[in-house]
C-alpha cells in the first residue's frame, strides 16, 4: 500500500488556505479529518490492514500530518474571525493609534528645578537638612527664644520625643527651612552662597492660600563685605531669569527675628505689569488691585544667628532670603488654589 501523504497534505493546505469563509473552512475540515470519510481518517482506519513494517512507518507519518491540518484549520478560522464583520474595524489602518499617555512632571517639582538652576547658574550651592527638625535649631538658634511672641509666627506640630541633650530637647516638623542656615554654618566658613529646597509644616487650617505642609526655598550668601544691595541684584536676576522678563523688585521693610534689618520682597505684578488693571479695564485679581506680588521674606542676617553658628559677627556679613514654592508656582502659572498641588487630581497634573 501506498500512502502519497505529501501530495494530500499539500492539497489540504492550499484548500485551507483559499477558504473563503467559515463554512468553506468546515468543508475542509470534513474533507480531510471528517468522522465518517474524510481522506486522511479513512487512511488511518485501513492502518490495521498493513503489514507490520508499513504500519510502524505511516502511523506516525499520520499522526502528525492530522496534527497539522488540525493546527492549518485552526489558525486560518481565527484569521477569519478577524476579518468578519465587527472586528474588521479593528484592522482598518487608517485609525488613529492608540494614544500613549506620559507622564508628567508634578509642577512644584518643575519650578524647584528651575530655582536650582538659574541659583546653580549664579554659583550658589543646593544644600538640604532634615524635615524633623530640633527646637533649638528651627526656633532659639535663629534669635527666637522660647515664650517669645514671634514664635507665633509659626504654629508647629510638636513631636513627643525626650532626650538629654540640650540641642535636640524637643523635635517638631520644621516650620521653615531657615534651621539650616545654622546646620549649614556649623559645619562651613565663608565665602559661600546656597540654596536650601525643602518641605515645611504648618499647623493650621488650609484654604486658598494655606497648607499644612508646603516648600520652601531658602537662601543665605555670607562673606565678609556682602550687602543689600548684593542682594538686590542677585534677587532681580533670579526673577528676570525665573519669569524671562525684566521685572521690577520693591523692597520693604518687615520683621522676622533672624535677620536685622527685614524685609518683604515684592515683584511686579506678571499678569497686569503692575498696572493694578488688566487690558479689559477690570481690576487684577492677582495682585488685588495693588500692582505688586509678596513673594519672599529677606534681610541681613542678624549677629545672633552668626553667634549661633560659631561666628564672630564682626568678621562677616550676609543675606538670606525665604520664598514659598507653590505661591511662586502659582504665580507663574496661574493656579488659584494652593490645595491642588496635593489634590493628587490627575487632570491637574496633565497640564504641566
Ligand atoms: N523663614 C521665614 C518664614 O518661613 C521666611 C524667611 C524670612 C526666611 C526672612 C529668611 C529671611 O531667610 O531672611 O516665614
Amino acid at each position: 500500500m501506498q500512502f502519497d501523504l505529501v501530495k494530500i497534505k499539500k492539497e489540504a493546505k492550499k484548500l485551507i488556505e483559499k477558504a473563503g469563509d467559515a463554512k468553506a473552512l468546515e468543508d475542509v475540515r470534513i474533507k480531510y479529518l471528517g468522522r465518517a470519510s474524510g481522506e486522511v481518517t479513512k487512511m488511518m482506519k485501513m492502518l490495521p490492514e498493513v503489514v507490520l513494517g508499513e504500519r510502524r512507518k505511516y502511523g506516525p507519518l499520520l499522526n502528525s500530518l492530522k496534527r497539522e491540518l488540525e493546527e492549518s484549520l485552526e489558525k486560518k478560522l481565527t484569521v477569519l474571525k478577524t476579518l468578519s464583520a465587527g472586528s474588521r474595524v479593528a484592522l482598518d489602518i487608517t485609525m488613529p493609534g492608540k494614544k500613549v499617555s506620559l507622564g508628567h512632571l508634578h509642577p512644584l517639582t518643575i519650578v524647584e528645578k528651575e530655582i536650582r538652576n538659574i541659583f546653580k547658574a549664579m554659583n550658589f550651592s543646593v544644600v538640604e537638612g532634615p524635615e524633623v527638625e530640633s527646637e533649638y535649631y528651627n526656633f532659639d538658634a535663629l534669635n527666637i527664644p522660647k515664650n517669645h511672641p514671634a514664635r507665633e509666627m509659626w504654629d508647629t506640630f510638636w513631636i513627643r520625643h525626650q532626650t538629654s541633650d540640650i540641642r535636640h530637647q524637643k523635635l517638631l516638623l520644621r516650620t521653615h527651612t531657615s534651621p539650616v542656615q545654622i546646620r549649614y554654618m556649623e559645619q562651613h566658613k565663608p565665602p559661600f552662597q546656597i540654596i536650601v529646597p525643602g518641605r515645611v509644616f504648618r499647623y493650621e487650617a488650609t484654604d486658598a492660600s494655606h497648607e499644612i505642609n508646603f516648600y520652601q526655598v531658602e537662601g543665605l550668601m555670607v562673606g565678609k563685605d556682602i550687602t543689600l544691595a548684593n542682594f538686590k541684584f542677585v534677587i532681580e536676576e533670579f526673577f528676570k531669569r525665573l519669569f524671562k522678563k525684566d521685572i521690577e523688585v520693591r523692597l520693604r521693610p518687615s520683621y522676622f527675628p533672624f535677620v536685622e534689618p527685614g524685609l518683604e520682597v515684592d515683584v511686579q505684578c506678571v499678569r497686569c505689569g503692575g498696572k493694578a488693571r488688566l487690558p479689559d479695564g477690570q481690576g487684577c485679581g492677582l495682585c488685588k488691585e495693588s500692582g505688586w506680588l509678596e513673594v519672599m521674606g529677606a534681610g541681613m542676617v542678624h549677629p545672633r544667628v552668626f553667634e549661633a553658628a560659631g561666628y564672630n559677627p564682626r568678621d562677616f556679613r550676609g543675606f538670606a532670603f525665604g520664598l514659598g514654592l507653590e505661591r511662586i508656582a502659582m504665580i507663574k502659572y496661574n493656579i488659584p488654589d494652593i490645595r491642588l498641588f496635593y489634590s493628587g487630581d490627575l487632570r491637574f497634573i496633565k497640564q504641566f
